[in-house]
């Protein structure tokens, strides 16, 4: 497959409101459409977790981006449960948060790559590329992603 790295790098930042509306395939309906640009992120003392927010904050069946000085981390709400993947794809960087999610998996809506949400294994593209996935803990009610 080609190299497109370039392409797609500077894909602006969504705000609320903006994004692409994807279709999964047992259960279509919109997804991503409501990406929050987190202007001052929350901090463990330790600086090893980032906080997302409330559980409820996050629509079921949306994610968030939050936007870290090095990398974007998305996380989703699916069905009970939160995953955070690096939202940037392995192929070219297309933001997984703007993608298409059926069950725990995504595709990235720009070529086709899936990837498991749950544990970052790649399902299609280039064999043995997986995505980074970060655990979670809801403390305090509120979403702890760890980082570091
Ligand atoms: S950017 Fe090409 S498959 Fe994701």
């Amino acid at each position: 497959m080609g190299n497109h790295r370039g392409i797609f790098f500077d894909v602006p930042s969504p705000l609320v409101g903006e994004g692409v509306a994807q279709v999964s395939n047992d259960n279509p309906k919109p997804f991503g459409v409501e990406h929050v640009k987190h202007q001052k992120l929350e901090y463990s003392a330790d600086g090893e977790w980032v906080c997302a927010g409330a559980p409820d904050s996050i629509p079921q069946g949306k994610a968030i981006t939050l936007h870290l000085p090095r990398f974007r981390v998305a996380v989703f709400h699916i069905a009970e449960e939160f995953f955070a993947i690096k939202d940037a794809c392995p192929h070219a960087e297309y933001p997984l948060s703007k993608s298409i999610v059926c069950g725990e998996s995504v595709t990235c809506s720009s070529h086709g790559w899936k990837f498991n949400l749950r544990t970052g294994c790649g399902e299609r593209g280039e064999p043995a590329t997986d995505i980074r996935t970060f655990p979670i803990e809801i403390r305090n009610n509120k979403i702890w992603v760890k980082i570091l």
